[in-house]
């Protein structure tokens, strides 16, 4: 029997002894003053068993984290419809590159980078009756907790700030990929990435996609398919030109975000979230993944 309390608290003490760890986001602005010192990690299992080490009941940004709820969000509304408008191919290129959206008429790479990303929040503002509201009970029928909700002061520095993203939704609308207002998109998909929540609340979110599509109150929403498409995209391209690294060393599908918080899964075993908002060139968590390669190296526990 693995100690994963063992485990978790030895990988928080490797981590408290490395000084460089990365630099914080700071072009949204309010991501900026994060303590660029907390570090939390925890794991929920299957068997329902929690285990958790830091500051893993703290809240951060999930901001690109989020890409991946909205994804299965839209899946469970309009299905295999939504291949029509994105594809499902890694790109290879950091998370906002303009240039591909061009050479590829419109049609993002995947999901996961911010182009797929509008369109994904293109779908659900057309599907959903109150976008931001519905969209945020879902996370919270997910996670089974009624408090997580967004950080309106990330979500409006973004829009101040968030020149690239307006010009990535004004280009996908020149493409006719893009039903809604860019405006209106863009005030969902800001929302959608402030979405503040702890370890713990993500490693309870992230449970449907280790569970067959099953949320942790018992409810199906997406079908095993469906399901099998998501970690698919995350194993291949949820850390943009950075997703061989991830599974080189972690060897599991999982998503990361600028707040520093990644989220990993081991499908009918467990999820896995670190959070350390210090940031590597890739815009990746630097010590976070450092502490999942850690995590699947002592436990041997990865898809491969
Ligand atoms: O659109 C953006 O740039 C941010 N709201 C999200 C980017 C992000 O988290 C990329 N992840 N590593």
């Amino acid at each position: 029997m693995l100690d994963y309390q063992a485990i978790l608290e030895t990988i928080h003490q490797n981590i408290s002894k490395i000084d460089n760890r990365g630099i914080v986001a700071s072009y949204i602005p309010e991501l900026a003053h994060v303590n660029k010192n907390t570090f939390g990690i925890h794991l929920r299992t299957l068997d329902g068993k929690t285990f958790g080490a830091g500051d893993f009941q703290k809240h951060f940004s999930i901001q690109s984290i989020s890409k991946v709820l909205a994804l299965s969000k839209a899946m469970e509304l309009v299905g295999e419809d939504i291949w029509k408008r994105v594809d499902v191919e890694p790109s290879g290129n950091p998370f906002n590159y303009l240039s591909l959206i061009e050479v590829e008429k419109g049609i993002p790479r995947n999901p996961l980078i911010n182009s797929g990303a509008l369109v994904i929040a293109d779908i659900l503002v057309s599907n959903l009756k109150n976008p931001k509201e519905d969209f945020l009970n879902y996370v919270r029928t997910l996670a089974d907790d009624k408090s997580i909700n967004y950080n309106n002061n990330v979500a409006l520095s973004e829009k101040k700030t968030g020149f690239k993203n307006y010009a990535t939704a004004n280009l996908l609308k020149s493409f006719n990929n893009l039903t809604n207002p860019v405006d209106v998109v863009l005030d969902f998909y800001f929302h959608q990435c402030a979405l503040e929540m702890t370890c713990s609340q993500l490693s309870k979110a992230f449970y449907l996609f280790a569970n067959k599509g099953c949320c942790l109150q018992n409810k199906l929403h997406i079908t095993n398919q469906q399901v099998k498409r998501i970690n698919a995209i995350m194993l291949t391209c949820g850390f943009y030109d950075e997703a061989g690294e991830f599974a080189f060393e972690v060897g599991l599908p999982g998503k990361s975000g600028v707040g520093g918080g990644i989220v990993a899964l081991l499908p009918k075993e467990f999820v896995i979230t670190v959070w350390s908002p210090g940031l590597n060139n890739k815009g990746n968590s630097k010590l976070g993944m450092l502490a999942l390669e850690q995590f699947t190296t002592k436990t041997k526990l990865s898809i491969f």
